[in-house]
């Protein structure tokens, strides 16, 4: 099916490391649900060669943003990289996915594990009033390789400033030590009681967000079948909801 593009100039970028980039541009596409990603474009050689981003924009606001990270061989993400302030970027005319509100169950506590820029869908979400009037605790956990890819850290202190009893945050950081910082894998954190022992027991009143590497969801879906959850469908709603980047 062909895909209608929309013309749109970046704004602004945020350059976070020398290969995680948020790119900000003009939002001229229909209504779109928090969570949802869309597809955006360049013009290569003559042809639009897009590829899947998920927004970190919510609805509300007055522009479009995704968060990147630059794979060197990679088709677009290194032309991405070349993008200045007023450039041209084509976004595809309509939203899709279902990492979206609506398709999580209702429960106490939202769990939003994110690993890299998967941590993006999570500001769009947690930018908008449907997390925090479901659950009364929502834990974002969001895990890096180094300090300097811990993102939207102002956006998150604006959330926990905001919700200071209903949010907690943690990082893990992989490979550096940091203080604040837990220094392992997200599902080893949760398998040696470290997350726990902050966050509260794991169990059915408990609902899963998973986004980032897919190594990272196939571990956490592992490990939370451990405590008898799993995978959220539409047939047979669950606790695990999730979305693979590649
Ligand atoms: C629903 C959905 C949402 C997505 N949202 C985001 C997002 O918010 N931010 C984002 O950076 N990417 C996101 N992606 C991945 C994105 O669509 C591209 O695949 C990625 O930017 C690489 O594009 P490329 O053309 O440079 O590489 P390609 O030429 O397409 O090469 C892709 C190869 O690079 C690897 N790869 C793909 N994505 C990544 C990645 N993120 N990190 C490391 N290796 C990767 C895979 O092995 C893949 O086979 C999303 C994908 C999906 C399906
Ligand atoms: N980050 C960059 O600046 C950069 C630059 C160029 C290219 N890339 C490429 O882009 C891709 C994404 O990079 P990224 O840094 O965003 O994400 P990533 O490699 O997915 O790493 C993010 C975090 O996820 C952890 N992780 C990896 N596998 C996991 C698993 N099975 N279970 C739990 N946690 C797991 C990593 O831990 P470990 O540290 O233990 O792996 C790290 O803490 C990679 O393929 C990378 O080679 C990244």
């Amino acid at each position: 099916m062909a895909i209608n593009w929309i013309e749109s100039k970046v704004i602004d970028q945020i350059k976070w490391t020398d290969d995680l980039v948020s790119i900000r541009f003009e939002n001229k596409v229909p209504a779109y649900t928090a969570g949802q990603f869309t597809k955006i474009g360049l013009k290569i050689d003559g042809e639009i060669i897009s590829r899947p981003y998920s927004l970190v924009s919510a609805p509300h606001e007055d522009f479009l943003e995704v968060i990147y990270v630059n794979v060197p061989d990679g088709k677009l993400t290194p032309k991405l990289h070349n993008l200045k302030k007023d450039d041209t970027i084509y976004v595809m005319d309509k939203s899709s996915g279902f990492f979206v509100m609506d398709e999580v169950p209702d429960g106490d506590k939202l769990w939003l594990i994110a690993t890299g820029t998967g941590l993006g869908v999570f500001i769009s979400l947690l930018k908008t009033d449907a997390p925090w009037e479901r659950f009364k605790e929502i834990i974002l956990v969001h895990g890096v390789r180094t300090a300097d890819e811990l993102t939207y850290q102002k956006q998150i202190e604006e959330f926990q400033n905001e919700h200071p009893n209903q949010l907690k945050y943690i990082q893990t950081v992989t490979r550096e030590k940091i203080e604040n910082a837990l220094n392992s894998r997200i599902p080893e954190a949760i398998k040696d009681n470290t997350i726990t022992d902050i966050c509260g027991n794991i169990d059915k009143s408990s609902q899963f967000m998973l986004c980032g590497n897919p190594d990272m969801i196939n571990d956490m879906v592992d490990l939370l079948g451990e405590y008898g959850l799993e995978r959220n469908r539409r047939s047979k709603p669950g606790n695990i909801t999730l979305e693979k980047y590649w």
